[in-house]
């Protein structure tokens, strides 16, 4: 029964140790965009604790940086219980499930990180303790040992996962709310980014976050990750103050053009231009430009779908007929692209 590896373990009220260098949001309110599940877990949790019930079980799906952890960690702090946070594949052994779940006080929120990638007989042993609030203990070795039925206090398991395909189906349907989280729009990412400076003390218009916001790909952590980077050039420049010729040198330095496309996007798109654009199939992509597949699915692709730059068929991945024209033509007339 003892877990060999610590777990981050949250109290009550108490936040990541990042929260000092960056703003974390904590309070529905303080969550931007999202709006519609936004409400929905708000009425959720606020129908529970008039229950004086834990939440039923949650889960959360959607790309990575789009807000699941602070989601849960919300939700904590608005139901004023305890957070047990941590990922699935570091759950090696049952004994590790059967110790966390043991340590959880009443209503607290075990929240489960990839919860996809968890061992088999360790999401097994959340079966009985979702559906049930109990676990089996095994107690002796041997011919000698025991079988003993525990009860748990009463919790809410969250789990996020990037992909909801991916969970087992006896896992899946002992959720009792699932939810997907969408790409944010690049007004809620301009917000997003606003309240960030604030709480950074880095003056910034809303237009120079709205170009920031243009590059993000509808994440905030890369909103966020691409604004710190903007300060620094600040912070060297002239003090606290980004302009707006500053934050495009910078997005520039980063490697970022003005359609928010990186260097892995170039790539990507040029690669598929010199295959006549297209189909190629996601792992012949992958390998072709030196990226792992599923990076390229969730993080690039995406953004260069939303842009009009690639479109997904049966066959793979291809350049929509008419850009392709456009894009032969800028080649020729060796474009920035190419
Ligand atoms: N709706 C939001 N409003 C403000 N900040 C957000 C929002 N969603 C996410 N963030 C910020 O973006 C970053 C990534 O969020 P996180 O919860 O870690 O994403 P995920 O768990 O889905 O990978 C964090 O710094 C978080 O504070
Ligand atoms: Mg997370």
């Amino acid at each position: 029964m003892e877990t060999d590896k610590p777990l981050m373990t949250l109290a009550l009220h108490e936040a990541p140790e990042e929260a000092t260098y960056d703003f974390h949001p904590k309070a529905f309110e303080e969550y931007l965009g999202q709006k519609e599940l936004k409400t929905k877990l708000q009425l959720y949790c606020h129908a529970a604790q008039l229950r004086g019930e834990p939440l039923d079980h949650l889960l959360l799906f959607g790309p990575p940086g789009l807000g699941k952890t602070t989601l849960a960690l919300i939700m904590a702090q608005v139901m004023r219980v305890g957070i047990k946070i941590c990922n699935g594949p570091m759950l090696e052994r049952t004994g590790d499930m059967v110790a966390l779940l043991s340590s959880l006080e009443p209503r607290d929120i075990l929240f489960i990180d990839e919860i996809h990638r968890m061992a088999t007989p360790v999401e097994e042993v959340l079966y009985n303790a979702m559906e049930h609030f109990r676990v089996d203990v095994i107690v002796g070795q041997g011919p000698g040992a025991k079988s003993i039925n525990l009860p748990l206090h009463p919790f809410t398991l969250v789990g996020a996962t990037t992909k909801s395909g991916m969970l087992s189906a006896p896992l899946q349907s002992r959720f009792g709310i699932s939810e997907r989280l969408d790409y944010y729009s690049d007004e809620d990412l301009q917000a997003i980014i606003l309240q960030s400076a604030q709480f950074l003390n880095l003056k910034l218009s809303p237009e120079s976050a709205l170009r920031i916001a243009g590059c993000a790909r509808g994440t905030p952590r890369i909103a966020k990750k691409l604004l710190r980077r903007v300060r620094d050039f600040a912070q060297i420049h002239n003090q606290n103050h980004a302009t707006d010729i500053l934050v495009q040198e910078s997005l520039n330095f980063l490697g970022i053009d003005p359609e928010g496309l990186t260097q892995l996007d170039h790539k990507i798109i040029k690669m598929l231009v010199e295959h006549n654009g297209g189909p190629l199939g996601l792992e012949t992509l992958a390998s072709l430009v030196g990226e792992d597949s599923q990076t390229i699915e969730e993080v690039y692709e995406p953004f260069l779908m939303r842009k009009g730059f690639i479109e997904r068929t049966p066959r793979g991945r291809q350049i929509p007929h008419k850009r392709l024209q456009t894009l032969i033509l800028q080649k020729t007339g060796q474009s920035a692209l190419f």
